[in-house]
């Protein structure tokens, strides 16, 4: 197992018209399985295939195991089949013309292990992802789920340092994910591989990932647990890249007190008169949304409440969606079918638990304010 330093890294496509990767650090400690994390185009793929040496980056370093694999400004270039890696991508890339076993016992071919050796290690790499009936089969004969298997045992069978995986589970239905997703994690936990693997879906992220990068525009923009990443979102950007969706614009009054964007409604947070500056946007999740009758129920000081109206309740199975309009914003409110009576055009009042509120600054960076003086109580920490 090996651990990973990247440093500075900058890649550039088209004569220097996009920077896929922009001076981006990360290391991995030995063991670690860190989840690259965000929308298309922001540079997971790119940074990568950078670190398997598919695509050579424009400067920075690669350090593998504590060996350079890029680095001295170009002159140090370790071919990808000398880096002890394994790669899992989208494409399950088998060999059509051989055998699952053939297949996975490949990278030890080349190695130039020998015939009962190379057959004995690629069972046993088909037994941990629970194919081994499957060895004479040749690819086009299973299934997309146990392709994608094969294509893991494979990486794994050569006990590579560090594992690369690139949406391994995107081209695979909705219940096979899930249960590849389980599978890896146990894999992960019980071999303990070093790895780095590339998603834009959050709950991947969430369920793999010791250590989740959240990338912006080829940068980090957050790294951290997926616990704390999920608790505390440094940014706007990555809030709403977690489907932390409601956003309300607040702006400060003549009377120093906070004003929904849009509207008259005003929202009291506690010690709000500290917070610097004069507009803030205020994220809820909509599982932390409760919808009451207008002026009902106790005031409690730890609960926010706005008024609004529904426009809309949407079904979806279990649980439902109750869209309410508050001031210029669209918030949605999520629970248990039939939790709450209100249908469209019905008055609400929408409450919130201070402590579910995470607040950013209002402009392009969308920072996680930490002068705010309640934040311990404002912004729940893990
Ligand atoms: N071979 C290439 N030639 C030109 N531009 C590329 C190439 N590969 C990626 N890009 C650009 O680099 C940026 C990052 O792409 P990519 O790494 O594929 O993102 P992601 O994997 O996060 O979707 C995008 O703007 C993409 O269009
Ligand atoms: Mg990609």
């Amino acid at each position: 197992m090996s651990e990973v330093r990247i440093d500075r890294l900058t890649k550039w496509f088209d004569s220097g018209g996009v920077r896929a990767v922009d001076d981006l650090s990360l290391s991995l400690a030995e063991g670690q399985l860190v989840v690259l994390l965000g929308p298309s185009g922001c540079g997971k793929t790119t940074l990568l295939r950078c670190v398997a040496g598919l695509e050579t980056p424009d400067s920075g370093t690669i350090e593998i195991g504590g060996a350079v694999m890029f680095g001295r400004g170009g002159r140090t270039q370790v071919p990808t089949h000398k880096r002890g890696i394994g790669m899992v991508f989208q494409n399950y890339a088998l060999w059509p013309h051989m055998t699952v076993e053939q297949n996975v016992a490949y990278p030890l071919r080349v190695r130039g292990t020998g015939r009962q050796e190379r057959s004995r290690q690629a069972r046993e790499a088909l037994a941990l992802v629970e194919c081994e009936a499957l060895t004479d089969r040749i690819p086009s004969a299973i299934s997309g789920g146990q392709q994608q298997r094969v294509a893991l045992a494979r990486a794994l069978v050569a006990r590579p340092g560090l594992m690369l995986f690139d949406e391994p589970l995107s081209n695979l239905d909705y219940r096979l994910r899930a249960q590849l997703r389980r599978q890896l994690r146990d894999l992960h936990r019980s071999l303990g591989f070093t790895g780095l693997y590339v998603t834009h879906d959050q709950t991947e992220a969430m369920q793999l990932g010791t250590v989740v990068a959240v990338l912006k525009d080829g940068k980090v923009e957050q790294l951290a647990d997926p616990a704390s990443l999920f608790s505390r979102p440094a940014s706007a950007y990555v809030a709403r890249f977690l489907g932390i969706g409601n956003r309300l614009e607040l702006v400060r009054d003549a009377d120093g007190g906070w004003v929904v964007g849009g509207g008259d409604a005003r929202i009291a947070l506690p010690a709000a008169g500290e917070l610097p500056g004069t507009r803030f946007d205020l994220y809820l999740r909509s599982a932390d949304v409760s919808l009451v009758v207008p002026g009902s129920g106790p005031e409690d000081p730890d609960v926010a409440r706005v008024p609004g109206v529904v426009t809309d309740v949407v079904y979806s199975g279990d649980s439902s969606d109750w869209v309410v309009q508050v001031g210029d914003a669209r918030i949605v409110a999520s629970a248990r079918t039939r939790t709450w009576p209100f249908g469209p055009d019905d008055r609400v009042d929408v409450v919130f638990r201070h402590s579910t509120a995470l607040l950013y600054t209002h402009d392009d960076e969308g920072r996680l304010v930490e002068s705010y003086g309640v934040r311990p109580s404002l912004v729940s920490s893990p």
